[in-house]
């Protein structure tokens, strides 16, 4: 059978700074769904990035005194590094200054230009280094934009416009049309309100100041960041052999940036005559200690921190674990470590230990599990698609304490029945299929120890029995913090 392609995006990063929690986010859950999807055996292309050619990297560079493009080329690097601690399996990392990248928005603006959808005017208004976005002055709060807190500059400038105006029907039909295009539903809401009030010409262009993609049509300016950024997704699928992943399954945004996605582009894509991408879902924002995460006020948690809190398979799960994905949530080091302890070292940490341990001494001896029809696989595939992966959890982690209940009420150790060993040691290898998507070092490990194998096409392995193998001990999964 042919596989079906998915092909999953994260927002491409500013190259200002190192990497923090918010990027790691939504980078790990597009892993997850990658991984999910190539559990399934589906086709999967897997795209992140830096979005490098933004005032703000420029402002950035500039104060370190450092060349632009040698400043972006160490943080690219930087991201790249991050990005493997995490052990996020991309497949590419576009960055906004590849070749192959300016070529893709020449030609997406020329075709915009050629449709009559771009035209020169003025800019006035204010403009947002910070959100690298305009804004009107109703929009802000004495001055400042409301999501940095810093005034924002009052721009008149010469500009080229694209006629967004011109595709509110046309988005409003596609947001009727397809009602799972914009995720989670409140935020889908928002956006169509908004629509509905009626869109403004967007300014497309900036006075070249030096950096920045030149317009085929006036190399005195140089494209909108935005405008820019945006097409990265569907450059990476003009690269050989990639054309067939257009259009995108999903992309995956914070909800900061939901605008830009469900409105801009498609537009975009619609004047340039592209097909349009699947579905865009916005994720929900971490506070720290519940206050807002901010570099300006040094509560910024960056990569390295977050793992070093109990290492990279929890802080994976705990991000997807304690909030829903489309919602706010909280982080902080004793939630984390709470969790740690109780659910991945006490609960799933113990069945294996002593699974493994017992199955080692006293072998198995294969039968039907029965234990398996309290798993319920339906469900948890359905919360994938809809990207509960809060949800997701519970499920796998009520029947692992199934499994805990199981080993309590049948005593093997006392017993040294090895069916009923053998049914936990089949379960095991269930659960570590369904969490290899959030912690993947975790399920290969189990997965050596008893013998089967987890990644790209196993989850069918789900109903096939495990092989009978010589079951290792092997070291403790997750030590216990103070
Ligand atoms: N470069 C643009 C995206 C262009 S995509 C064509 C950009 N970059 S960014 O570096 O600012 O990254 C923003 C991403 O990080 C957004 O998806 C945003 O929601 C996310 N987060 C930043 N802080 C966050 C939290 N505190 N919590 C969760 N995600 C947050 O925007």
């Amino acid at each position: 059978m042919k596989s079906k392609k998915f092909y999953v995006t994260t927002p491409i990063y500013y190259p200002n700074d190192i990497p923090h929690i918010g990027h790691a986010y939504t980078t790990i859950a597009a892993d997850v769904l990658s991984r999910w999807n190539s559990l399934k055996g589906n086709d999967v292309f897997f795209l992140v990035g830096t979005d490098e050619h933004a005032k703000k990297v420029y402002l950035a560079a500039e104060k370190k005194n450092i060349a632009v493009k040698k400043f972006v080329d160490g943080l690219a690097k930087d991201f790249k590094i991050a990005w493997e601690k995490l052990n996020i399996k991309y497949d590419r990392f576009i960055r906004t200054t590849d070749k192959g990248h300016i070529v893709n928005v020449l030609d997406i603006l020329g075709k915009t230009y050629k449709k009559g959808d771009i035209y020169k005017g003025v800019y006035e208004g204010y403009y947002c280094v910070g959100c690298e976005a305009y804004y009107t002055e109703k929009d802000l709060e004495n001055g400042c934009c409301l999501i940095h807190k810093t005034k924002a500059e009052l721009m008149k400038e010469d500009s080229y416009f694209f006629k967004l105006s011109k595709y509110q029907k046309k988005l409003l039909s596609l947001y009727e049309k397809n009602p799972d295009f914009i995720s989670p539903k409140n935020r889908k809401n928002e956006i169509i309100n908004r629509v509905k009030e009626g869109l403004k010409d967007l300014s497309i262009s900036r006075k070249d100041y030096g950096w920045g993609i030149k317009l085929p049509f006036d190399k005195s300016h140089v494209a909108y960041v935005w405008y820019d950024a945006l097409t990265n997704y569907h450059t990476a699928t003009r690269e050989k052999g990639k054309e067939k992943y257009w259009p995108a399954d999903v992309h995956l945004v914070g909800k900061d940036i939901l605008w830009f996605h469900s409105v801009i582009w498609p537009a975009m894509l619609l004047s340039a005559g592209i097909k349009l991408p699947k579905k865009v879902f916005a994720h929900g924002w971490w506070t720290f200690n519940k206050e807002k995460i901010s570099k300006s006020r040094g509560k910024v948690i960056n990569v390295d921190e977050l793992i070093s809190i109990a290492g990279v398979d929890s802080a994976r799960y705990f991000l997807f674990r304690s909030t829903p994905f489309g919602d706010d949530g909280d982080f902080s080091e004793k939630a984390l470590i709470e969790r740690y302890n109780n659910e991945l070292a006490d609960k799933l940490g113990n069945l294996v230990s002593r699974v493994s341990t017992l199955a080692e001494k006293y072998g198995v001896e294969k039968t039907e599990n029965k234990l398996l029809k309290e798993l319920n696989l339906k469900k948890i595939e359905k919360l994938f698609e809809l990207y509960e992966f809060d949800k997701v959890l519970n499920e796998i982690f009520s029947f692992v304490d199934i499994c805990n209940e199981h080993i309590q009420n049948k005593k093997p150790w006392e017993t040294k029945d090895k069916k009923v060993l053998y049914e936990l040691s089949d379960s095991i290898k269930a659960i570590a299929i369904l969490l290899w998507p959030f912690i993947p070092e975790t399920s290969e490990k189990i997965a050596k120890q008893f013998g089967f194998k987890v990644g790209k096409n196993t989850l069918g392995e789900l109903s096939k029995p495990l092989k009978v193998k010589k079951i290792k001990k092997g070291k403790i999964l997750f030590r216990k913090i103070k």
